[in-house]
């Protein structure tokens, strides 16, 4: 096979407890960086092995010219890939029925195949019936890793289809994407391109686990048994959505927090997309995943390619808690351009000030917020153009002169001299009709021709596909962070896509459903490449676009705007399945939830806050004496534990987040992190002890409070009893307390020897 070296591609490669049993041995920890991944070829049959450290994917082609997954799971030695040569038959239960196109790597419209094609083109004509067939395979090198391109063509209408793979050392993660290319002298219409379709090997049962949600209720995690059938979760949105995530893991209805193998599937794309998992009667499953939702057609021209974003898929053995892990891990190491930096305390002006902005008012809050310890200042909407409410002003990126007549410089300067970073928010792709922006350029909105143009929000949608659209953003952005040394860009994005017409691309319209999500994307990676230094915090009416590509070109995002810590409990458990908390902004705001009405007390919201990268969103003039001192004594016990929250192994402990008693523990070399919650303290319900997990059974831990030692195999075999940490933290000393909302963070010392 030829080898051929490339560089790594980018994401998006258009540029891209229950426990069964005591057990005190240290589980299995991630897999170290220098852990080699390989991909190897059988020197004369057609298979691949794919190895990641712990797993391996197996592909063959068959005599047909089908490409096909033989085998997804733990590692097996390289010589057991000849054993792979043939075709699973059983499933060609009998000349009527289904042969094996489940277990193809992109099942497509075309002969003998009736299931969710992952490709479904029109041939000039109207021709549909694909007939693409194994044509080759190189093997590539990356810089961090290996990969395979496996060539399908479909020779009479000079079709092609590129399968690209890759394994990147000390992930178990594989990465999978697709390119298209019409070498016909015709247009081909592509009704569906997925990045491919990933088999579940055979399992008696198949539950799905994934996270749905809305504005202010994103990311709740639901399991459910997979129902024979075609179960799609979709976005049509023109972003990520707060809908569905685009992620599944797939178990056999046995696995827990700690045990039991998980596969899961993820997109890396903040469009549009749909996934499909299916079940077929015979008992076969399959996920498959792409760009793009039903209904929309992209038009190849002859010579034209089309690349889809990443699909990855990852294999794990040690329940949903371990698939959490390596794909935390995973996103540190592949993923986040600055994984290794720790996110700063941010204070953000929007639930304090919201429209009502004044120099004088921000100059106040950043007082007040760099003497708690507050890192970076961050102004939200309202400083700029007319934008005194929410009808006007998005598209002119200028500073509103009535209430900043000299600019923002008299602001910067202040937070500046007061230590802090600064910072803005921008909403980029979004524009009011009443603005000079939309005045002057009506085109530049997403519509059609002679059909309304329906706002949401009072807000249309800028059409980031066209040129001169990205290049007027491109420059309004920059200009802003070079006239203040912009530290952080709030990224906005607060409406889905309306009336999604592009008419100057009238032979392939559709593509503005592409084109938009790329424009983002190159405006994004160009603002970054001319300030290094800038940190983008990814934003669509809360966590609208939360995905592994948006990842990959900002810092953090913004997870809900709903602050209550209740409801954040269960939306960050939910973000926490796939997303590490280093990404994960959180924010402490007022007593009683603007949002919700609910009062939750100041330790209770810092200890949920703490547990992803902390921020303060109240308005802090009406806040007490006391509540600024307790939340200054917070933020410094947050910094003394952030790297080891953002960076550390998170383990989920305990039970339902936000109803009932629950944990969650952070794991890094030399140090601990509890924090533990009880929203609703029962009489009923006697105190429990904790089991923690992830630690040195040999190595002994020390409470930085008390100064009390355990041993790891203590703390993991017996554990620590909730209410003691209660005690330490100063609450009342009562086994049994009434009081609801009682939480604690307890740190420990691993100590050396
Ligand atoms: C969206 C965001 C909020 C805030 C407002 C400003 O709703 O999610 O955090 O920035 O816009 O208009």
């Amino acid at each position: 096979m030829p080898h051929a070296r490339r560089p790594a591609p980018l994401h998006e490669h258009g540029d891209f407890s229950d426990r069964r049993d005591l057990d005190v041995t240290a589980p299995p920890t991630l897999v170290p960086a220098q852990a080699q991944s390989s991909v190897m070829a059988h020197p004369d049959r057609s298979l691949w092995c794919l190895s990641t450290p712990a797993t391996c994917m197996i592909l063959g082609a068959d005599e047909a010219g089908a490409l096909t997954q033989r085998y997804w799971g733990p590692a097996l030695p390289a010589t057991d890939m000849a054993q792979f040569g043939d075709v699973d038959r059983l499933r060609w239960t009998s000349t009527f029925q289904s042969p094996g196109e489940i277990e193809e790597q992109l099942p497509f419209d075309g002969g003998h195949r009736w299931g969710v094609p992952s490709l479904q083109v029109v041939f000039d004509g109207g021709v549909r019936a694909l007939e693409l067939a194994f044509a080759g395979a190189d093997t590539v090198e990356y810089e961090d890793g290996h990969g395979l391109l496996v060539r399908l063509v479909d020779e009479g209408f000079g079709f092609g289809a590129a399968l690209h793979y890759r394994v990147r050392h000390g992930t178990d993660v594989i990465e999978r994407w697709v390119e298209l290319r019409n070498g016909h002298s015709k247009d081909v219409r592509v009704l569906r391109a997925d990045s491919g379709s990933w088999l579940m090997p055979d399992q008696d049962e198949y539950r799905i686990s994934s996270v749905h949600g809305h504005w202010s209720g994103e990311t709740q995690l639901e399991r459910r048994t997979l129902p024979t059938g075609e179960y799609t979760l979709t976005s049509r949105h023109g972003t990520t959505g707060q809908q569905s995530n685009p992620w599944v893991m797939v178990d056999d209805g046995t696995a827990t927090e700690e045990f039991g193998t998980v596969r899961t599937v993820a997109l890396a794309w903040s469009g549009s997309w749909r996934l499909t998992a299916q079940r077929r009667p015979d008992g076969a499953a399959s996920v498959t995943a792409g760009f793009g939702h039903d209904g929309l057609e992209w038009s190849l021209h002859p010579g034209d390619a089309l690349t889809t974003p990443s699909s990855l898929g990852l294999h794990s053995e040690g329940g949903f808690g371990a698939a959490s892990r390596s794909w935390h891990d995973y996103v540190r190491r592949h993923v986040l351009t600055h994984p290794q930096e720790d996110r700063p305390v941010l204070f953000n002006s929007w639930e304090a000030t919201e429209f009502d902005i004044s120099l004088e008012g921000q100059i106040a809050l950043a007082r007040k917020a760099a003497d708690l310890g507050v890192e970076l200042f961050v102004v939200d909407d309202g400083w700029f153009g007319s934008r005194t409410h929410d009808a006007a002003g998005l598209g002119d990126w200028f500073p509103n002169p009535d209430r900043f007549p000299e600019g923002l410089h008299p602001l910067v300067d202040t937070v500046r001299t007061l230590g802090m970073g600064f910072g803005i928010w921008v909403e980029p792709e979004m524009v009011n009709p009443d603005s000079d922006l939309y005045r002057a350029n009506p085109d530049w909105v997403l519509h059609w021709p002679g059909r309304r143009r329906d706002e949401l929000r009072n807000q249309l949608v800028l059409n980031f596909g066209r040129t001169d659209v990205r290049q007027w953003a491109l420059r309004s952005l920059d200009d802003l962070a070079g006239a203040y040394s912009l530290d952080f860009l709030k990224w906005d994005m607060n409406r889905p896509f309306t009336q999604a017409g592009w008419p100057d691309r009238a032979d392939n319209h559709d593509m503005v459903w592409i084109e938009h999500t790329r424009g983002v994307y190159s405006v994004m990676d160009e603002l970054r490449r001319r300030h290094p230094g800038l940190r983008i915090e990814a934003c669509s009416s809360g966590g609208g676009r939360v995905d592994l590509a948006i990842m990959s070109r900002t810092d953090q995002v913004w997870t809900s705007d709903n602050t209550d810590s209740l409801d954040r409990q269960t939306i960050q458990h939910g973000y926490s399945q796939l997303y590490p908390a280093v990404t994960m902004g959180a924010w402490v705001t007022e007593e009683v939830n603007a949002l919700t009405g609910r009062r939750v007390p100041l330790d209770y919201r810092f200890h949920v806050a703490m547990a992803g990268a902390l921020g303060i969103g109240g308005d802090l003039d009406l806040w007490s004496a006391d509540e600024l001192d307790r939340s200054r004594e917070h933020i410094a016990r947050y910094k003394a534990i952030r790297s080891t929250v953002q960076h550390g192994d998170l383990y989920r402990l305990g039970q339902a987040p936000g109803r009932d008693y629950s944990a969650l523990e952070y794991v890094a070399d030399r140090q601990v992190v509890l924090l533990s919650y009880d929203p609703h303290r029962s009489l009923s319900r006697a105190p429990r002890r904790l089991r923690l997990r992830g630690l040195d059974p040999a190595a002994r831990y020390r409470d930085t409070e008390t100064g009390t030692e355990y041993s790891g195999a203590v703390l993991m075999g017996r554990g620590l009893l909730f209410n003691e940490h209660q005690t330490l933290r100063g609450w009342n000393n009562t086994r049994f307390s009434a009081a609801d909302y009682a939480s604690s963070l307890l740190v420990l010392e691993r100590l050396a020897g």
